[in-house]
């Protein structure tokens, strides 16, 4: 698939194609990504971006203009249609669930703000959907592009060496992780459940179970939903 990142910062971005998992997938041709900066797209000696909000108040908004001209270009440079995503605390929350639905498409444009926002009138006409990732705010949508490019570099098929952990993830079936444990089997920080060490791959899968279980419950019981509940797992939570 292919991401462009519209930034005043697209050095920024160009940092995630540098190592790990994204770094490896663009080497493996399962990812393009691509920065633009709008300033390019700016008139007159300062190259503006950004102006005073109609109405006052504090901050400057982005304007239409060289966004728009920067997306036209970004558009340009692919023929498959681009599905548009804005950056912004106002947006829909990022899921691993939406993870995989953005993962599953050809190309993606990921739009990031600075200053205040974006004039919304370039939102309306160009943007398909904005996304949030998270209830606080950034100074720039820089740092959620990034975010993006990771959870959905991983999803590529061939992204990860051990294609199982990309399943196992947290959240991957709506529950945090389990524990895990390596070498050495016994330290002063304590030991390795004896359970992991058995052999017995039953009572080893029924006890991570548990344990995503016992900790979703109590570190998110937001993500229970107790009907969704399988009668097994229901067992394990009642134990
Ligand atoms: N830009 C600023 N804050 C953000 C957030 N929480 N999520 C996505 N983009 C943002």
């Amino acid at each position: 698939m292919r991401i462009d990142v519209v930034s005043l910062f697209p050095e920024f971005i160009a940092q995630c194609a540098a190592f790990g998992v994204t770094g490896r997938a663009i080497e493996r041709g399962l990812l393009t990504l691509e920065g633009w900066n709008p300033r390019d797209h700016a008139e007159g000696n300062y190259r503006r971006v950004d102006d005073r909000p109609f109405g006052g108040g504090p901050g400057m908004v982005m304007l239409i203009d060289p966004l728009r001209a920067c997306l036209r270009e970004v558009r340009a440079a692919d023929p498959r249609p681009a599905r548009v995503v804005y950056m912004s605390p106002q947006g829909a929350p990022l899921t691993q669930r939406k993870a995989r639905e953005l993962a599953a498409s050809d190309r993606l444009v990921l739009l990031c703000g600075r200053y205040e926002g974006v004039d919304e009138r370039l939102l309306r006409a160009e943007v398909d959907e904005e996304l949030s990732i998270g209830d606080y705010v950034l100074s720039g949508g820089e740092l959620a592009a990034a975010v993006v490019v990771d959870t959905v570099a991983r999803l590529q098929d061939g992204a990860l060496n051990d294609a199982e952990s990309a399943v196992q993830d947290s959240f991957e079936d709506g529950l945090l992780d389990c524990p895990h444990y390596t070498r050495p089997v016994a330290h002063a920080l304590g030991d390795v459940p004896g359970v992991l060490l058995s052999g017995n791959h039953a009572e080893i899968a029924r006890w991570r179970r548990m344990q995503q279980l016992g900790r979703t419950w109590s570190r998110r019981p937001d993500l229970i939903d107790e009907r969704a509940l399988s009668p097994a797992d229901r067992k394990l939570l009642d134990a």
